[in-house]
């Protein structure tokens, strides 16, 4: 594939005044750049996408320019390579696509209005002003900013506003940095604002369709997380003010943009009185990430869009260590553990997967990039990893020689080894390698032969193994016995006298204690049986561990779930909710044997029931003055195995709940989604329904959004299927941000199933024409995978998408999930009648 040209090659800008004016009205930029830098040789190019160029001046002198489209080029000469002034004059579209400069839509009291905002990674800056968008071009910024103002309205961009003239926003020159970081919006917003111990200016800004009350717990948090980061990264914030945005109309879930960092309004509004725990965790974490990104991505950027888990993949690791520092009652590693890992590991075990550092040739190709299981989860995974190797002084003594040696600059990964090698004397940059560079992970299997404990890796893959795979790891142990290898490089090694092992063990005998490892463990039976037998007096992340490797262990048939099933009793009165979340990720995965209305699923559901009654008489539905923070997080894990389950004594509270608050608006946060859901599944009535969806499109509360529209889409009733159906293209009822979940929602509905699969395939290219440019939008497809589970849907997934596979953007993710569907297909044919049998015995 042809290689991107690095236009930063040709020409390197010092400093851009941009002057950008907006009409809401008229849907149109209009715009000025002027921007110093320096020639490298006399044909050069700027990037632009969609502008319509009116002038171009080199050095107060007009000069022919072409525009080329396709790569998204300005082509034009300088006189001579050196210093140069260029000035170039546009005009542009204002398009509702979430990308460059956009409007946002909303109402307050029945008024439609509209904020407007920039979305400019990866690559979009350049649909709003021409420059060199590529993250190694780095510069300064002066903005000017004008637009259509209302009175009352506000402005607000990277750095605090210095002066408004002639209805001209002027914006302070920023540091140093990449385009893609460039950020401003202005419209009817409210605000809170605070100080850091250090005096840097925190805000929060939402349009005014929320309750003022809702931007208090994102301040406290963004606050709170600065000051733990000038402290734990030994650098101080390096701008004025950090001000958090959320935006009604927003494509990823939240940016890093310096200095004002942008949101899904879901992730960073939170009504204090009425929100689930797990919620706010959500929130917190989503602040926590972005504000890693202001040292780690925005002070030091990856030099190229290959090195972007260096942003992303520190930045996820980030957002737990702070969240746990910050509130360490939250036990916020349980939900990495029970989230991201577990994701990672079931995705990074698929032929074809990328590895977290992946070459980019196309421009597509960076969309792809984003494959959140393994950039984000697995290589948040790989540094806690890391972390665990050489421990939080060495990390932060390395991070803190990183900032000073590349601060305003940009780096690599080795550059990041390098200073986390000095600092800790150990070789980090070779373990760390075989975990990058290569797709995958290993499995280890711990055996015991003659006397001896050996330990041999394999990878781990599920789908058709390759003889010849030659993947090795550097696996750091973690034994639960001293004195063993710290690290196992070669193929396989002996790890000692078994007797001994097991009499100096903490505990059975166990590998990759705490987790840390990217590798799941497969024990011979003499071993697995002491784990067993000790399971109930082992840490929750032990227990949780222990189905986690079984769990994965059987979707390569290595393990029966019918052998997973009997263990689950003995969990399921476990206090923590990180066990709770595993308990009944294990009767998730059993579902796929079980078809809709059949004596499996009935079976499955009366075993579920029995599973989850005395935790849930133990919590109930609503929340509790006397709740631990497991037991808020457990909750809606419970209730929800008690309403599958068709707990009787859930079913009627959950309806009479519904029926005493007499408003969605009005219900309790904790367990509002199973009784929405309880009420759409099992007293479903076309008013209810009518009702719940008129409150969906009225509610500017996310998170109930988010509730309702989990619970209308599981409706039973094809009628109601369709009427959602109708409004997945009607902006006013599902916005474009929200359609995915929709769209997954119907889908994992058997009763909606085949026609939201068609409604897919008959609307593809509307798909692509309005959400195609997003980085997230190959997760239509994920979506797709994750639930097709027979012969003759595979056969359907891949008639439709065969010659999509050419497409750089989405080519990958295709192959990838084409194979996760033929897995589970040949999964149920393997493990169906085990699991009936099994569930059939644990029933009766
Ligand atoms: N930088 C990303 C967002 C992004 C990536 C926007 C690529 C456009 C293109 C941001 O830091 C991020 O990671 N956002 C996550 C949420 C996060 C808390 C995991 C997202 O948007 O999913
Ligand atoms: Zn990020």
């Amino acid at each position: 594939m042809a290689n991107i040209e690095r236009l930063y090659d040709f020409f390197e800008p010092e400093h851009y005044d941009l002057f950008i004016d907006v009409s809401r009205a008229d849907k149109l930029i209009k715009g000025k750049t002027v921007v110093n830098g320096e020639a490298k040789r006399e044909a050069i190019a700027l990037h632009q996408h969609d502008l319509k160029v009116s002038s171009v001046k080199v050095n107060d002198r007009a000069v022919d320019f072409t525009v080329d489209d396709a790569a998204d080029q300005i082509r034009f000469n300088v006189e001579k390579v050196g210093p140069q002034t260029i000035e170039v004059e546009y005009q542009a579209p204002l398009t509702d696509n979430m990308n460059g400069i956009y409007p946002s839509y909303y109402q307050v009291d029945g008024q439609d209005k509209q904020v407007v905002s920039t979305q400019f990674e990866t690559y979009f800056s350049r649909q709003a002003f021409p420059g060199i968008d590529e993250p190694e071009a780095k510069a300064t910024f002066s903005l000017a900013l004008k637009f259509d103002e209302q009175p009352g309205e506000v402005a607000i961009a990277n750095m605090p506003e210095e002066r408004v003239e002639d209805g001209v926003h002027y914006f302070e020159k920023t540091v140093k940095m990449s385009t893609y970081l460039v950020a401003f919006a202005f419209g009817d917003f409210q605000s809170i604002e605070t100080k850091t111990k250090s005096g840097i200016k925190v805000g929060v800004y939402a349009t005014k369709a929320h309750p003022a009350k809702d931007l208090d717990f994102a301040l406290d948090i963004a606050k709170r997380s600065i000051e733990f980061y000038e402290d734990f990264y030994q650098t101080p914030y390096p701008l004025a003010q950090s001000l958090q945005v959320a935006l009604p109309d927003f494509s990823a879930g939240a940016m890093e943009n310096w200095g004002m960092v942008t949101y899904r309004e879901a992730y960073l509004l939170v009504d204090p009185d009425n929100t689930e725990l797990s919620m706010k965790q959500v929130v917190a974490t989503v602040i926590a990430h972005e504000l890693a990104h202001q040292w780690f991505g925005d002070l030091v950027t990856m030099k190229w869009w290959d090195e972007l888990w260096l942003n992303e993949s520190f930045a996820n690791m980030m957002e737990f260590v702070a969240i746990d520092a910050i509130e360490p009652d939250w036990h916020i590693w349980e939900s990495f553990n029970a989230n991201d890992v577990q994701a990672a590991f079931r995705r990074d075990a698929l032929p074809g997967v990328q590895p977290v550092h992946v070459a980019v040739h196309h421009p597509e190709e960076i969309d792809a990039l984003f494959d959140p299981a393994i950039v984000y989860a697995k290589g948040a995974h790989l540094l806690v990893m890391l972390r665990s190797l050489i421990g939080d002084d060495a990390l932060r003594k390395g991070l803190k020689a990183y900032f000073d040696k590349k601060a305003y600059g940009n780096a690599t990964g080795d550059d990041l080894w390098a200073a986390l090698g000095a600092a800790s004397g150990q070789d980090i940059g070779a373990i760390m390698k075989t975990w990058l560079d290569q797709p995958g992970y290993p499995v280890l299997s711990v055996a015991i032969e003659d006397g001896r404990v050996k330990v041999r890796q394999t990878p781990f893959v599920l789908g058709d193994k390759q003889a010849d795979d030659k993947r090795l790891w550097q696996v750091p142990l973690a034994a639960s016995a001293p004195g063993l290898p710290k690290l196992l490089t070669e193929k396989s090694a002996d790890l000692g006298d078994w007797a001994e092992i097991k009499a100096a063990s903490d505990g059975p005998f166990r590998l990759n204690v705490g987790n840390a490892g990217h590798y799941i463990v497969s024990y011979d039976d003499e071993i697995l049986a002491e784990q067993v037998k000790a399971l109930t007096t082992l840490s929750a992340i032990d227990q949780a561990q222990f189905l986690q490797n079984a769990l994965l262990l059987a979707q390569d048939n290595q393990v029966g779930y019918a052998d997973i099933l009997p263990v689950l009793p003995l969990l399921a009165n476990s206090e923590s909710a990180l066990v709770q979340d595993f308990v009944y990720q294990a009767v998730s995965a059993v579902k796929v044997f079980a078809e809709p209305d059949s004596k499996t699923e009935a079976y499955l559901q009366v075993f579920t029931r029995g599973l989850s009654t005395e935790r849930f008489e133990a919590l109930g539905l609503a929340k509790k003055a006397s709740d631990s923070v497991s037991d808020e997080l457990a909750r809606p894990v419970v209730v929800g195995a008690a309403l599958f389950g068709k707990n009787p004594a859930l079913l009627e509270e959950a309806h009479k709940a519904f029926e005493a608050a007499g408003s969605a608006q009005k219900l309790a946060a904790d367990g509002r989604t199973e009784v929405l859901k309880n009420e759409l599944v099992n007293f479903n009535q076309q008013e209810t329904f009518a009702g719940l969806l008129a409150d969906y499109q009225e509610t500017s509360n996310a998170s109930l959004k988010r509730d309702l529209s989990a619970a209308l889409a599981a409706t039973p009733n094809p009628l109601q299927i369709k009427e959602l159906i109708a409004a997945f293209k009607d902006p006013a009822v599902i916005k474009p941000q929200d359609l995915r979940n929709w769209f997954a929602g119907v889908l994992a509905n058997p009763v909606g199933q085949d026609a939201a699969w068609a409604w897919f395939q008959e609307n593809w290219d509307w798909l692509v024409d309005r959400l195609g440019g997003d980085m997230s939008f190959s997760s239509y497809i994920t979506v797709i995978a994750r639930i097709f589970k027979s012969r003759e849907k595979l056969d359907e997934f891949n008639a439709f998408f065969d010659d999509k596979k050419d497409q750089p953007g989405i080519a990958r993710e295709i192959v990838v999930d084409a194979q996760m569907i033929e897995n589970r297909v040949e999964l149920v044919e393997a493990q169906e009648a085990a699991v009936v049998k099994a569930l059939d015995g644990l029933v009766k």
